[in-house]
């Protein structure tokens, strides 16, 4: 009978950083409702959506001794809570023989690995689930008749950019284009060589899970892949044999899939910015079709006709047909965060739960007499030999082999034939292995696999008594589940380190991006332990280290861009403890914030909440921009990528937060472009892939510049920087004239340009002498029309090619755009009369309190190398020149190709910090430092002469408002020039006018103004 998929939520506690930031608490449950509320608008009333189970996670818990999260008040849902809940009724379902299936979706720090494996004593489904069957098979074996067997078997597996990784099979890890999904014309699609373990106790699937958590986390590290971009799934399978009433043996089959999926947040559309490879890019297929999927079988219980299911659009749904539509009984648990800043994200996983409640599965019970399955598997192999035996398959017998949902049987392709013929072959050998195994007691079975897994699991334990008396180092990773997997111990003596490709094999390997065969070496002399980089780069506590190094327990260790590891030394923690000294352990994100500091960032940073979240940002960002950048030096992209602060101010906004953007700058012609975050992480991705492809040694890797993600078009319009104009002599209807600076985000002037204002009457003729306003209020409910003039501009940047300005006027929604002008020195002729009829009281309070803000943008000029040929220097050397320029102003020859070493990225101009950190000397360092710091410094400074200049603009239109309403008053109907100017500080000027300004001042100052 057809049921529906059961739907739970649960909401975690609020992290060290929520709490810190004294994020709101957003979600609420009562009963199984689970409500959400809007943080711009937390007084209207909760969207509410009801499930089978709303778990509040939230609070009243407390930590017993051994770490267990026990609830102190009535609300908690505890680990066991969700597992009597959800886990025994998979459980219960297992031993009937029906396939079961429990998802865990959500965004990326959600709860979904805590609710699917937990962490230490605070279990989680998948390891309580194991362990209850095995008490239950034990239970059952111990009155078990001869003729009852119960066999467990598992398989772990990840899907990662639509590949397929066998977690229990290393080697497949490394097999370029991962694990082909093939499919069984009846049984559906399946992993082709997939690895099955039988296990016979809880330890044996512990020890495997473990194993293949490792695996992944090395994985995840050497492919510098992004792991909360990969799905999990271990699939346990059940096979109970038992006689029945007859005495005839029947065996009973429960597949129980349990899938930890990929992060849901969604790689937001990137804006107004937009980017071209947004469309192309895989970057989550199978989250998507998943999503897809579920609409599709949402609306097809809702009774939709001839809705096709897609299925077949991603690995992911192609493995689990079943669990989504049909044999299988279905949970899904949707993890959430409580926290303000996931609104959007947590309310689109609510949605996504809300969809799934209506799917329906069918699941049946997979029972059969034993005799039949094999009968049935010799039957079919025995078909299948013939095929293949006589050579000459046709299309219609590959087509009727393939199934429902096969090939096209008029495509005729050769290659179509033999791909069908692999697929046979597969199959064959599978049928082939099921029957050699039916044949084998499981007794047998199990025995074989504890003689292969005996040496692992030895080398597991002997690790773990290790590791209490030698010092090592233990991985910190993003992702908690990941973290402290991967150990290499700091043995007496001298311990290399470096990557897989150097012979004779180091003691401690390594590999993965920017990791060199000879990378540093690691000393230990009667526990005394030191370090030292060869030619690799070494950060010891967020600093780079350039002689031998001592190294304390708790101390943090980055190898190359992204290995992570904590230094563990067993008795210096004891001595620390006996004279009262914990070290915190650190955690990755303390390290990274210590290496985010010591690169001289969060320096400025306060404690409000935004500072907060900015800190978040930049911790977040800047080990991706780390290996974006040591990605390019390997890939010799000739670009470089730096982390860039960037104020609303210096978006072309009034207000709004201060963003983490990456600027990516070519070395060869110094254009540069600004990626918002999303743009970043999308394009990161693609990196990474290429990157992937690239050791793996396919020979296309490369790719064309139009789907290359370090290439951007010259022709991509980049922001130049903004103008503001004030507006308040306009409320006087006073004319505007002025050549005001151009000025970039670092707050770095970027040229000129010349405006005007003029008011007019509505067909653009001047004004007569009596239209000036002495007190703008006089505005109100009158018309106003002005002409905007910009003119051209002056010394904009030598490497742009065409420019243009973009404004946004009071209420306007839409830009107002000027033409393009050509080079550093443009022509824009723009003018534009606009008419107000009837000025508003808001109208007037803008014009006198507001500035109008132009964004000047411009194409840069396209001289890069084309075609991956080169200017003769390859990108580590660009990056190495550039360095030293920053470092003492000299250019520093280039060395020859292969020469030098991972180059630094660490020259920069303006409140962005580069990154990596710190360069070779102390000295050096400090010197760059502070050079960083004065930079900042200076941005900040010339922000408060641009606002002392505004207020002191203001002020000078105020003074010759009240010196026009003296002279009015006195009877006057002229002022001199001499009067103005001074007024305008004493003819001197002012020391914060810019030269430009004071020319135009003087320009201004020549023209007498008559008044009335
Ligand atoms: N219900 C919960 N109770 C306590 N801590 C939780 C809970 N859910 C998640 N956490 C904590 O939040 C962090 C992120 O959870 P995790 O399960 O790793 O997220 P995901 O797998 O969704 O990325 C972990 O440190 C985890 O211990
Ligand atoms: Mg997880």
């Amino acid at each position: 009978m057809a049921e529906n998929v059961r739907v739970a939520v649960r909401v975690r506690p609020f992290n060290d950083r929520e709490k810190q930031r004294k994020a709101s608490l957003i979600i609420d449950m009562r009963g199984n409702s689970t409500y959400i509320k809007n943080p711009e608008d937390m007084g209207a009333e909760p969207r509410s959506f009801a499930f089978d189970y709303s778990y509040w996670s939230h609070d009243e818990f407390k930590e017993s001794a051994n770490g267990y999260l026990e609830p102190t008040g009535g609300r908690y849902a505890d680990q066991r809570k969700v597992f009597n809940d959800l886990g025994q009724g998979v459980l219960d379902n297992a031993w009937k023989g029906y396939n079961c299936s429990l998802f865990a979706y959500g965004q990326t720090g959600s709860g979904k690995s805590y609710s699917m494996v937990g962490y230490g004593s605070n279990k989680g489904i998948v390891p309580i689930f194991c362990e209850e069957l095995f008490k239950g098979v034990e239970a059952k074996k111990a009155t078990a008749g001869e003729n009852e067997e119960y066999q467990v078997t598992l398989s772990m597996l990840e899907i990662y950019n639509e590949q397929v990784r066998d977690l229990l099979n290393p080697k497949s890890i490394a097999q370029k284009g991962g694990l082909k999904v093939r499919q069984h014309p009846s049984k559906g699609f399946y992993v082709e060589s997939l690895v099955s373990c039988p296990v016979s106790s809880y330890n044996d699937i512990e020890n495997k899970i473990s194993e293949g958590t490792r695996n992944r986390t090395v994985a995840a590290t050497n492919m510098n892949a992004t792991s909360s971009r990969a799905h999990t799934i271990v699939a346990i399978t059940f096979v109970q044999k038992t006689p029945n009433e007859t005495g005839q043996s029947m065996t009973r089959t429960s597949v129980v899939n349990l899938v930890d999926l990929a992060g849901s947040e969604r790689a937001e559309s990137t804006g107004a910015t937009g980017d071209r490879l947004k469309e192309g890019s895989a970057i989550n297929q199978s989250l998507s079709t998943l999503g897809n999927v579920i609409s599709a079988l949402a609306d097809l219980s809702m009774g939709k006709k001839k809705t096709v299911v897609p299925y077949r659009d991603s690995v992911l749904t192609k493995l689990l047909q079943n669990a989504l539509g049909g044999n299988s009984k279905t949970i899904m648990i949707a993890a959430l965060s409580p926290a303000d800043i996931n609104f959007d994200e947590t309310l689109s996983t609510l949605r996504f739960a809300d969809r799934a409640k209506a799917i329906k599965t069918t699941a049946t019970v997979n029972e059969s007499p034993t005799d039949k399955l094999i009968r049935e598997l010799r039957e079919e192999n025995a078909r299948l030999m013939e095929l293949l035996k006589t050579g000459g398959i046709t299309l219609e017998q590959l087509s009727a082999n393939a199934g429902a949902g096969g090939q096209n049987p008029n495509q005729d392709s050769s290659e179509e034939i033999e791909e069908m013929k692999k697929a046979m072959e597969e199959e064959l050998r599978k049928n082939q292995e099921e029957i050699e195994n039916m044949k084998k007691t499981w007794q047998e079975r199990l025995a074989e696999q504890e003689n292969e897994n005996k040496s692992n699991v030895d080398a597991e334990l002997k690790k773990q008594e290790e590791k209490k008396v030698i010092p090592h180092f233990w991985n910190l990773h993003e992702d908690p589940a990941l973290t402290a997997m991967i150990v290499h111990f700091t043995r007496e003596g001298t311990s290399k380190i470096g990557n897989k490709n150097a012979s004779p094999a180091p003691e401690i390997t390594i590999s993965g991006l920017s990791i060199q065969k000879q990378h540093g070496v690691v000393t230990n002399k009667g526990g005394v332990v030191k370090i030292k980089a060869i030619d690799g780069k070494i950060l010891v506590n967020g600093a780079k280290i350039t002689k031998e190094t001592d190294l304390h327990h708790n101390d943090r260790v980055l190898f190359g861009p992204n290995h992570l590891y904590v230094f563990h030394h067993p008795q210096d923690e004891a001595k620390n403890f006996k004279e009262g000294k914990v070290t915190e352990t650190p955690t990755y994100d303390t390290a990274q914030e210590e290496i985010a500091k010591k690169a001289g960032f969060m320096d400025k940073a306060g404690k409000s909440e935004e500072d907060l979240i900015l800190q978040e940002d930049v911790i977040q960002m800047l080990p991706m921009v780390n290996e974006a950048d040591a990605m390019s030096a390997e890939l010799d992209k000739k670009v470089k990528f730096e982390l860039a602060l960037v104020s609303p101010q210096a978006r072309g906004l009034k207000g709004g937060k201060t963003e983490v953007m990456v600027k990516m700058r070519n070395l060869e012609n110094g254009n540069e472009w600004l990626w918002d975050r999303n743009k970043f992480i999308n394009r990161k991705f693609l990196m990474q892939e290429m990157y992937q492809n690239y050791v793996e040694g396919a020979d296309d890797w490369d790719v064309p510049k139009e789907k290359d993600p370090f290439w951007e078009d010259a022709d991509v319009e980049v922001l130049i920087g903004t103008v503001h104009v004030h507006l308040m002599s306009l409320s006087h209807k006073l004319d505007i004239e002025e050549t005001l600076t151009v000025t970039n985000y670092q707050g770095k002037e970027n040229g000129h340009i010349e405006i005007e204002v003029m008011p007019c009457t509505p067909k653009g003729e001047s004004l007569g002498e009596d239209d000036f306003l002495d007190d703008p209020k006089e505005l109100v409910g009158k018309e106003l029309n002005f002409k905007f003039k910009i003119n051209f501009g002056r010394g904009l940047p030598s490497n742009m090619r065409q420019s243009c300005c973009k404004f946004k006027f009071y209420l306007d929604n839409q830009y107002t755009s000027t033409a393009y002008g050509d080079g550093m020195n443009p022509e824009y002729k723009f003018e534009k009369l606009f008419k107000f009829p009837k000025c508003s009281q808001e109208f007037v309070d803008y014009l006198m309190e507001s500035v109008a803000v132009i964004e000047v943008w411009g194409k840069q000029k396209d001289t890069s190398s084309k075609g991956g040929a080169t200017l003769g220097s390859d990108t580590k050397q660009l990056m190495a020149r550039e360095k030293s320029n920053l470092g003492d102003n000299k250019q520093t020859p280039v060395k020859k190709k292969g020469g030098n070493k991972a180059a630094d990225s660490n020259k920069d101009n303006g409140v962005i910090i580069p990154v990596p950190p710190p360069p070779a000397e102390k000295k050096q360092n400090d010197q760059q430092v502070n050079a960083y710091k004065k930079q900042a410094d200076d941005a900040d400074r010339r922000a408060k002469a641009a606002e002392q200049r505004a207020a002191s603009s203001e002020s000078q239109v105020s003074d010759i408002r009240s010196l026009l309403t003296q002279k009015k008053r006195g009877g006057a109907d002229t002022i001199t020039i001499a009067e103005l100017e001074a007024m305008l500080g004493g003819g001197g000027g002012r020391s914060t006018t810019s030269t430009a300004q004071k020319e135009h001042m003087g320009d201004q100052a020549s023209k007498a103004c008559t008044i009335q």
